[in-house]
């Protein structure tokens, strides 16, 4: 990933200070496209979904105005961030999107109500592993494999490293650059992911190789597999 990947650019076509320019993330503008052809070979007609770490909301609008027959649930740690989903999803009339939600992966308990157990899909989460403190490894893994429906799968989409593929030198001064402005950050080891993965009751099934060597990878609950 080049330079830039997280620029906090402005989204929105009108005029300096009109209500309709939104905080964007210019890496997920470029990759939201990308990402959309995978899930959309790879999903039924339709579902539910649940995005973790939404960000400003890119992502989810993009795959519900593509695939308007699953309903998209966007969360994210940060509460100040959802104003924005919901805003982005205003503007572009989605009706399949719900309400965003605060949702820590780290939390035991996800949702302020769990019985019956919320179950989706599809659960999606992009650029946050490398993003915050290794912990959320643990969580993501843990709460997929809580809120999965039967024949579900987990996506996760950002840089990874390798053991056994050369890491981009992007991506290894994109770690560098991490790691200085937060020790807890840094792009994350495939091995040691899939190792929170199995502990967890998750699979790898599918690996995508994406643009700006990013990976886009496909878990699902182990016992689907038996
Ligand atoms: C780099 S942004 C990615 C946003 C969006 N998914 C994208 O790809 O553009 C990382 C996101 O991870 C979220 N995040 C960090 N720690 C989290 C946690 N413990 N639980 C849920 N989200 C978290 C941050 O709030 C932030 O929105």
């Amino acid at each position: 990933m080049g330079p830039g990947r997280h620029c906090a650019g402005r989204a929105g076509a009108g005029a300096a200070g009109q209500v309709n320019e939104l905080p964007c993330s210019a890496a997920a503008e470029r990759n939201k496209h990308a990402i959309f052809e995978v899930l959309r070979q790879m999903l039924p007609a339709q579902g539910r979904a649940l995005e973790i770490a939404s960000g400003p909301g890119q992502h989810v609008a993009c795959f519900a105005a593509g695939l308007p027959q699953w309903t998209w649930q966007p969360t994210d740690y940060q509460a100040s961030v959802l104003p924005t989903i919901t805003t982005r999803v205003t503007q572009q009339g989605l009706a399949n999107v719900q309400t965003p939600l605060q949702l820590d992966v780290t939390a035991t308990q996800w949702f302020a109500t769990e019985e019956p157990v919320p179950c989706f899909n599809l659960i999606f989460c992009a650029n946050m592993l490398h993003v915050s403190p290794w912990p959320t490894c643990a969580g993501l893994m843990q709460g997929s494999a809580r809120h999965l429906a039967l024949g579900a799968m987990l996506i996760t989409y950002g840089p990874y490293l390798e053991d056994t593929v050369a890491t981009a030198s992007s991506n290894l001064e994109f770690d560098l650059s991490l790691r200085a402005l937060n020790p807890t950050w840094g792009i994350r080891r495939r091995a040691e992911v899939e190792m929170e993965a199995t502990k967890a009751g998750l699979c790898l099934s599918a690996r995508h190789a994406m643009p700006a060597n990013n990976l886009l990878l496909v878990w699902r609950l182990a016992s689907d597999l038996d």
